[in-house]
This record gives structure tokens, sequence and C-alpha cells, in this order.
């Protein structure tokens, strides 16, 4: 065991202090005015694979599975209970290829195009601009949409933001009444293009960030508030010259947030299958995924710079595990399995945001059905939730919830000459008083042994649930669909304000103490 300090964090941000040696959390200020906004809870669905087709929408004339005009029902129920925040839309890469105006008026008239980044297949558009706010309006959850800025124009935009969100008359909120729709949808999410460093159009930053603030000029507000929240294609994984040239470049009030973009992965182009991995590639995975740590606090010293009073958020609207396709799966879909691997990343990485709150406003698992680091899979008419799902569920608990800083010192989950803390984790306090704990140990053979100090917090009753399995590999399949599921959590001992717990090798705790 390595017993050296290491300090991960920069002063100022952040609020998890890391040393390794012991497991040890302890919960410090419960008075911060720091809020973990439930926006870091969101789920991104992109026209790719299996994830709008088949995935949430079966089409209006599907007679064989329940469906609320097309959307599925059991999607809407499953992503209603993880009371997701937003969703993300309509990509990803496709929004660079996307215009809106295909996807309104008489599914009939609608014209097809090729989905050019992913497989190549032809769209026929059914699932447009009213289909996908009409869904969300059901989800009850806040859509984000992606703008065309790679291969559209301002007056696209400009027009789109019109369509959904202009109450009065106007061009494009007549044609909206002419499509059946009266009262405007007042989005407040925009993306203003996606990954202008790569597939939205190979710029350069210092390029992307001047037309930025074109397109974002003429995004009005049509609403009046101030409220429309603009959010630039933010810089891939560790281009940090990309945040400082977009800080540097926009004003902050044509930017409400700055993206990031980070998957875990072993390696791009050996990727690894999504269930028959080794240890190696378990380490590599759980390495690149807790490298997310120290992109935040880099980014964010960056955005410190500019923005002390941080005004400008940090939107991580991509991210999660990325792996081989399935075998026999079109490789253009990314169609992936889902193990305990994929709830170590979700938990740990929501944890760093967690902890990162004060900067980190809001982030996107990438995908939500079928696609990379899925909650939901579908095979016809059967559905089944993933562990990560099971994470995402156990963790709503933090959505909107007060932030409690924590120290941590954990032991080192070591393989090889590399090592990486095997614990991380994050607590809040809830409106009602309720403080939870969410503990994540990633040790695939190691349990662990933590304890919590619980600083002023008098608690008289704890309970908790535990996410784990025998073996690190297990999934969930169509077949065996509960195979991972949460369970009461009964390995912790509460006396005063000391808890110690026992955490079993790849697992996921939540405490609740009352
Ligand atoms: O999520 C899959 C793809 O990954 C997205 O379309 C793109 O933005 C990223 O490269």
């Amino acid at each position: 065991m390595i017993k050296g300090k290491l300090k991960l964090s920069i002063a100022l941000l952040s609020v998890c202090t890391l040393s390794y040696g012991q497991n040890n959390i302890k919960l410090t200020d419960t008075q911060t005015d720091i809020t973990i906004n439930k926006h870091i809870y969101g789920h991104f669905a992109e026209h790719l694979g299996r994830c709008i087709y088949d995935g949430f929408y079966v089409g209006e004339a599907n007679d064989s599975i329940a469906h609320t005009a097309g959307v599925r029902n059991d999607v809407v129920d499953a992503l209603k209970k993880l009371q997701i925040p937003n969703l993300r839309w309509p990509g990803g890469c496709f929004a660079d290829t996307y215009h809106w105006k295909d996807g309104i008026g008489s599914k009939e008239g609608r014209p097809s195009i090729v989905n050019s980044w992913w497989g190549g297949v032809t769209e026929d558009n059914s699932f447009g601009t009213h289909d996908f706010l009409n869904m969300c309006e059901l989800l009850e959850t806040e859509p984000y949409l992606a703008g065309n800025v790679g291969s559209g124009e301002v007056q696209e935009l400009a027009d789109w933001v019109q369509y959904v969100n202009f109450a009065g008359k106007s061009p494009m909120s007549d044609l909206r009444r002419e499509n059946g729709r009266e009262e405007p949808w007042n989005v407040k999410f925009w993306g203003v293009g996606n990954e202008a460093w790569g597939c939205g159009g190979n710029m350069t930053a210092e390029y992307y960030s001047d037309i930025y603030r074109k397109y974002a000029t003429f995004m009005a507000d049509w609403d009046n508030s101030g409220g429309l929240y603009r959010i630039a294609s933010g810089a891939n994984s560790a281009d940090y010259h990309w945040t400082e040239t977009l800080m540097k470049n926009i004003p902050n009030h044509l930017m409400k947030g700055v993206a990031l973009h980070h998957y875990a992965v072993i390696n791009w182009n050996k990727k690894g299958s999504s269930t028959k991995f080794s240890d190696e590639e378990y380490f590599k995975t759980m390495k690149s995924a807790w490298f997310m740590n120290e992109l935040v606090e880099k980014h964010s010293a960056i955005m410190d710079k500019y923005d002390p009073q941080a005004k400008v958020d940090l939107v991580v609207d991509e991210w999660g595990g990325w792996y081989e396709v399935e075998p026999e799966t079109n490789p253009g879909f990314l169609y992936q399995q889902n193990t305990m691997r994929d709830a170590m990343i979700a938990g740990m990485t929501l944890n760093i945001f967690n902890n990162h709150a004060k900067r980190v406003k809001m982030a996107n698992l990438a995908q939500t059905i079928n696609v990379l680091q899925a909650v939901i899979l579908t095979n016809g008419k059967d559905m089944i939730v993933t562990p990560t799902y099971h994470v995402m569920e156990m963790y709503k608990v933090h959505q909107d919830a007060q932030l409690i800083p924590i120290e941590l010192h954990s032991d080192t989950y070591k393989y090889g000459e590399e090592e990486i803390p095997a614990i991380s984790a994050s607590a809040s306090k809830d409106k009602q008083g309720r403080v939870h704990i969410s503990v994540v140990n990633i040790d695939p053979k190691a349990k662990k042994k933590v304890s919590l100090d619980l600083g002023g917090i008098k608690a008289k009753h704890l309970t908790g649930r535990i996410l784990t399995t025998n073996n690190l590999r297990e999934h969930n399949t169509f077949e065996q669909p509960n195979t991972v599921l949460p369970k009461e959590y009964k390995d912790a001992k509460l006396k005063d304000n000391q808890l110690e717990i026992d955490i079993p090798a790849h697992s996921v705790i939540v405490l609740e103490l009352i």
C-alpha cells in the first residue's frame, strides 16, 4: 500500500481533498452555498444506431409496443424513475448535419436524408422537433437542443430558436402553429454546434470562437427573460487551449456554458469488449474515467482565470465508457453491453461532478438507449435497464441538494506500476435535511473498510443501498434482466458521529442519514 500523501485538488474550486493511505472520509462544512445542480444528471439522445428509432421511438403506427405518440411507454416510465433533468438532442456529430426544417410538418412529406456519421443509414425524419419536444414534456424533462453550426447557416439556427420559443406572431411561430403547436416550448438550453474541433467542422478554437459570437448573437432570447442558455462546443478531453481560447474570446453575455467531452476508453484503436475484458483493460478503463477529475480541475482553473465569479458553467455534455460494438451489430451503431465496470464509471464520475459542483453545472451521459454507456437497452418488445441505470437511480438523491465538501483518504488500486484511488465519494444534504453519502470502491478484488467522520452531523437513523455483484463482468440480459440490482446495505455501524462501513470489491453504496 502506498502511504505518501498526494493532494489532487486545486485550492479554490475543489471541495474534495484526496490523499492516499487509508480509507477515511470526513464531512467538512455542512453550510456551503454550493448546490449540486440537478442538470449534472442529464442524458443524451442522438440520431445514432437504435437510440431514437427502436429505442425511444417506435412510430405512431406500431401496434405491438405500447406507446404515446410513437414514444415507448416503458421507456418513459423507466426514465421518469430517474428524474432525468434534461435530454440533449439531436446529436452529437449528427447535430451538425441536421436541418431541422426536414423534421417538421406532415410525416409523409418529410424528406429522407442519409445519416453520414452513423452507419450510412437512411433517415426518414419521422422523429423531428415536435416529436422530441413533446416527448420531453412526457418525460417531464428539459430539452437541450444542439444547433447545426458545421453545415448549417446562422439564419437556420436563428429560425429554429424563433420556431420553438416565440409566443408572438412571426413567420416561424406561425409555421409552428400550422404544424399543430400553439404555445412555444420555451427551450432554455441551446448548444451552438458540437465538437467543432472534429466532426462539427474541424475548426480551430480561434475560428470557432469567432463564428460562435455570430451564431449566438442571432439566437435571440424571444421571451425576453434573459434565459437563453447558450453552450459553446467545448474541448476534446485535455485540449486546454480550446477552453482558454473560448474563455478569452467570447463575452459572458453570449455564453452561459462551455462544454467538455471525455470518454473512458482504453485505446481508441483497440477499445476492447464491453463484457469480456481483462483485468488490465478494467484498470485502464478506470484510469481513463478517473482522468475526468484532473480534466474538470484543469479546465475549471482556466475558467477561473477569465471568470473568477463563476458566471460561465462547465457542461460535460458527453461522458461515459466506450468499447467495441457487440458482435454482429452494425459498427456504426455503437451498441454495447453494460456491466458492473460501467457502474463503477458512473459512480466515480458522478462523485467527481458532485464534488466540483461549483463549476460543473450540467452533464450528459452518452447515451440514453442502445448506444455507448446506455441506461436502457431494447430488443423488439423487450426493455431492460443496465447497472448504469441503477447508479443513476441511487444517486438521484443528490439532485439539487446542498453539497457537503469532503476530505477523502483512499487506498490505491494498483495494476503493474500504475495506481489510482480505490475509493471515491461525495455527500449532500437535501431540502428535508437528509444527508446522502455515495461511496464507490473500484478495486476489482479487495473489499475496503472505510471510516466516515460525520463532523457536526448528528444522525439518529441510517439506511443504505448497495449495487454489487460477485463477478465484475456481470450484466443484465434480456433473458436475465435482474442479475444486477441494488439491494439493502447493512454493513455500516453508526456510533456518535462516526460511521464504519465495509464496502465490497467493485461496489457502489448510497447511505442516507436522518
Ligand atoms: O456519442 C457519440 C459521438 O461521440 C457523438 O456523436 C460525438 O459528439 C462524439 O464524438
